[in-house]
């Protein structure tokens, strides 16, 4: 009784403190008026600019709603919908994804790549079956951590990017072309004691790709639709909280977000935010969205820049739609929209017929249900009205993308599973330990899972998968559970199931 006492007592005191603790904490960090940076490489320090920042629901009012309709599904190269991009026109978007690109300028469109960067084309790291799916390719990022924790152990320790941001780019282009007897600027994890950085990184992780077949379905969500999500999920397992993070849109820097959704912190809203920041973070072409080059590390990579001063290269065809930049760096054909309306108009991840046809498959599928593997990866989802406007305005959802029912058994939000990777990037110091849910469409086409690519599907003795479900903890603890004390038919069964989507 006495205990009862003393402990209830305890927990008035720190009721009383803790808002002031709160207060302290998230204000102690750096107050940017701006909204967060949209460059998804840099993190964003303090929650509350990303709280505040404000949204549309993206809900447009409809008559008469029409019945949703299964959205089209493919690993074979096929436009979504003829009226929305023509096939050959689809075919040609596709070629500019698969653009090997150079470092010389000899020819602008293909010039530019790096100085620092990871692969020469978008295809190279999503081709797995086709292009714009997926592949083995991971990249690195790291960091440190500051401030030790205050008591109350809110928000810390402290995440703080590496000098020029989380990315650790894999490759450089050849100190020697230039000969300038400079350092090489090839980046790495820290340390790098010739680039005066003598710490140790505190986080370092591996990220895989993703795939990017039915995204622009995924953009066609409707930022309440996620919200509903989120508020379901809490009823339907109250371990379950998913969150949805508010972030800008690159294409309209009016101080206002969007839910995100793409990248495994839910780092972007927009396709076209995305493929902006992969063009400039993963090639190194600079485009009118970010401007600037990376540095290696912190250092200029100025040398080693064969197309230089790319803040004031105009785009080639010198047209300013109304809110858009009027210089385009190294991406003077607007490359970056070109690979935005590729990837709009793919279709989604198609389910393997033959193996979803079978008795246990279908009995895997009920069994994913009654142990809650989908009240994260959620079955199905419908996308907004077609006309609704998204992305702050820029975009309106066509007939090809919307009122269309899809299967992504994901949710698009982020979870503390056990396995968050310690960096922050768009969504704010809350986000440090939380990862998207993996949308599992596809996922049969994956050898390596979860954001570091470290559970292998066919590990030695276990079931395959079942190396990525034993690290579900945090949230997921409960169904993990359930699933180690079925039965191993009832797992098997899971099992097929998995490899069936
Ligand atoms: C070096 C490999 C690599 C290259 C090259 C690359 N990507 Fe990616 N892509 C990734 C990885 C890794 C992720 C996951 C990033 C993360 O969240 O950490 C990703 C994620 C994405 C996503 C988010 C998908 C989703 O559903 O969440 C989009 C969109 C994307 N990439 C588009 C592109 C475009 C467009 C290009 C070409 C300009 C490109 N990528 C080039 C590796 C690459
Ligand atoms: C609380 C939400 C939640 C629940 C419940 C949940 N998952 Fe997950 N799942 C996640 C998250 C988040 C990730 C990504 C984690 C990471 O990358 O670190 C993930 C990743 C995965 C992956 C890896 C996919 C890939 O492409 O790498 C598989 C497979 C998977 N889950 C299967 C399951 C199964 C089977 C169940 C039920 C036993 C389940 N999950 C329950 C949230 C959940």
């Amino acid at each position: 009784m006495k205990s009862l006492k003393t402990s209830l007592l305890g927990v008035f005191v720190l009721l009383l403190l803790l808002p002031a603790a709160y207060n302290r904490v998230v204000h102690s960090q750096t107050q940017k008026g701006d909204p967060p940076t949209g460059q998804a490489n840099v993190a964003l320090s303090d929650d509350d600019v990303e709280r505040q920042c404000s949204i549309d629901t993206e809900v447009a009012p409809c008559l008469n709603c029409p019945v949703p309709t299964e959205a089209p599904t493919g690993f074979d190269n096929k436009t979504i919908d003829e009226n929305f991009v023509p096939q050959e026109k689809h075919d040609a978007h596709r070629a500019t994804f698969e653009v090997r690109d150079q470092i010389l300028p000899d020819d602008i469109q293909d010039g530019g790549l790096g100085p620092v960067y990871n692969a020469q084309s978008c295809a190279e790291c999503h081709q797995n079956p086709v292009s714009g799916a997926v592949s083995q390719i991971t990249e690195l990022r790291a960091g440190f951590l500051d401030n030790p924790c205050d008591p109350w152990g809110f928000d810390c320790p402290q995440f703080v990017d590496p000098p020029g941001g989380s990315l650790i780019n894999d490759r450089a282009v050849d100190m020697r072309v230039k000969d300038t007897g400079e350092a090489n600027i090839q980046e790495r994890v820290p340390p790098l004691h010739s680039a005066g950085l003598d710490r140790p990184a505190d986080v370092a992780t591996t990220r895989t790709s993703l795939n990017l077949l039915g995204d622009g379905l995924v953009e066609a969500i409707s930022n309440q639709t996620l919200l509903d999500i989120a508020a379901k999920e809490t009823n339907e397992n109250s371990n379950v909280h998913g969150l949805p993070i508010r972030v800008p849109v690159e294409e309209n820097r009016n101080g206002r977000c969007r839910i995100g959704r793409f990248g495994h912190k839910d780092q972007h809203a927009s396709l076209l935010s995305f493929s902006g920041d992969a063009y400039l973070n993963e090639i190194g072409i600079t485009n009118r969205l970010f401007l600037m080059e990376n540095t290696s590390l912190g250092r200029s990579v100025a040398n080693f820049d064969f197309v230089p001063n790319d803040e004031t290269i105009p785009c080639d065809d010198q047209i300013t739609p109304p809110g858009q930049r009027q210089f385009c760096g190294e991406d003077s054909g607007r490359d970056i929209d070109t690979f935005t309306i590729f990837m709009r108009a793919t279709e989604a991840p198609p389910r393997d017929a033959a193996i979803a046809a079978t008795q246990d498959a279908k009995d895997g599928e009920e069994i994913f249900h009654i142990i809650g593997c989908a009240i994260c990866h959620r079955d199905t989802i419908v996308t907004a009205m077609p006309g609704t406007a998204i992305n702050l305005g820029t975009f309106k959802v066509p007939d090809a993308l919307g009122n269309k029912i899809i299967h992504p058994y994901g949710d698009f939000l982020l979870h503390d599973i056990g396995t968050g990777d310690g960096i922050v990037q768009n969504g704010g110091p809350k986000t440090r330990l939380l990862v998207r849910t993996a949308p599992l469409w596809g996922v049969r086409t994956h050898t390596r899972l979860m954001h570091d690519g470290l559970s292998l599907t066919f590990a030695a003795n276990t079931l395959p998968f079942a190396s990525a479900i034993k690290r579900h903890g945090g949230e997921a603890q409960f169904a993990s559970d359930t699933f180690f004390a079925m039965s191993t038919i009832k797992q098997r069964k899971l099992v097929i199931f998995l490899e069936s989507l």
